[in-house]
């Protein structure tokens, strides 16, 4: 089997910050209530010229001018997420239209923040088997489109965003190891109505928005986070001394750092970036992870460990080692010429 690495990466969050004083003016809240219970203190909110197909593209863009590679070489472009702005087509179709693959096959996954741990291993099977070779993996969600804006107990815990890795067998670094549960038995926690759901189950004022059992999640959360990162090391046979950062999902930071402490990793190695986007649902572990590379928190050699939880309920960890470099790949820093050939 070829191991997997990933060669690109990229990030994308729409203009608008909105800050808990504005979430103040639309529900009956605090800042003080938001910063202590989630460690919130602002996210981002699709404008409407954005949406999980601009951002999507956008952070696929930047992973691919990364990778230095040819969009045309791409074989396929996955896309997690859970806020597709149409039913059909995919959301994929259009971002793989939009980054210029084309020659990919193309597809949307739905395991909510899972889904990009979830989309990273598919793209690693088919890499590691030799069926393909240059896979973009994108996470991306736009949540604000399903927030009830008068519901207090959701409306202040999300975000829009995505991120964006490009995957290509290689011959450096640890194999990639890979960990997905789910526990439909507690499917209805956190849920969003369909129009396409049965008649006598569709809200009466057509609002397809989230409902979720929040303290339920939480206790889950913190469970299936310390669950995922033990069973993941145990698979790849890598103590969780030795690794050197885990990105967890962007949930809240208090289920981060319960979780942190459970495993006794200190919050040094652990990559939090929810103060400033909130939970963007499929967007958050790539965004992080896009992020920590740009801020220099990852170099060449290190082991990575990406743990998230989300509706299904579902949860998983992967592990990897970092082999691109980092300090020269720069975006700003790679000749457009380079990016393009
Ligand atoms: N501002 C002020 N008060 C609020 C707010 C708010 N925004 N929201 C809820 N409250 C009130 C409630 O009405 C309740 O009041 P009551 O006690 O008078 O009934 C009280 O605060 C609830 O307080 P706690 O139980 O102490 O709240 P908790 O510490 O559990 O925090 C929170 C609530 C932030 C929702 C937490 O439970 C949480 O983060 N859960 C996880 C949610 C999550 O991560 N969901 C995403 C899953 S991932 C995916 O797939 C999308």
């Amino acid at each position: 089997m070829r191991k997997v690495q990933i060669t690109g990466w990229g990030m994308s969050v729409p203009e608008k910050v909105m800050t808990n004083a504005e979430i103040e003016k639309l529900v009956d809240t605090s800042d003080e209530w938001i910063k202590s219970r989630s460690g919130i203190s602002e996210r981002r909110i699709c404008g409407d010229e954005e949406s999980v197909a601009t951002m999507a593209i956008e952070a696929g863009k930047r992973a691919i001018e990364r990778a230095r590679i040819d969009p045309a070489e791409i074989d396929l472009v996955i896309l997690a997420t859970l806020t597709d702005a149409r039913l059909l087509p995919s959301t994929a179709a259009y971002v793989q239209e939009g980054v210029g693959a084309r020659r990919a096959g193309a597809f949307d996954l739905d395991c909510a923040c899972t889904g990009f741990i979830a989309g990273l291993g598919v793209a690693a099977q088919f890499i590691a088997t030799g069926a393909m070779q240059k896979i973009l993996v994108i996470g991306a969600d736009a949540v604000s489109r399903i927030l009830d804006w008068t519901d207090r107990g959701t409306c202040v815990l999300f975000g829009d965003g995505a991120g964006a890795v490009v995957v290509e067998a290689g011959d450096e670094g640890i194999p990639l190891s890979l960990y997905l549960r789910n526990d439909g038995s507690a499917a209805n926690a956190l849920t969003v109505p369909s129009p396409m759901g049965v008649r006598s189950e569709l809200p009466a004022n057509r609002e397809f928005v989230i409902t979720m059992d929040g303290p339920a999640i939480f206790r889950f959360a913190v469970e299936a986070m310390v669950d995922a990162a033990r069973e993941v090391c145990d698979r790849s046979g890598i103590a969780l001394d030795d690794f050197d950062l885990v990105i967890p999902h962007q949930a809240n930071l208090r289920i981060i750092q319960a979780a942190a402490r459970a495993l006794k990793v200190p919050m040094d190695k652990v990559y939090t970036n929810v103060e400033r986007y909130g939970n963007t649902s499929g967007g958050s572990i790539p965004l992080a992870l896009a992020e920590a590379v740009d801020a220099g928190r990852i170099k060449k050699g290190d082991r990575i460990l990406l743990v998230g939880f989300g509706a299904g309920m579902s949860w998983g960890a992967l592990t990897l080692e970092w082999t691109a470099e980092t300090a020269s790949a720069r975006l700003s820093e790679i000749p457009l010429a380079a990016a393009t050939a």
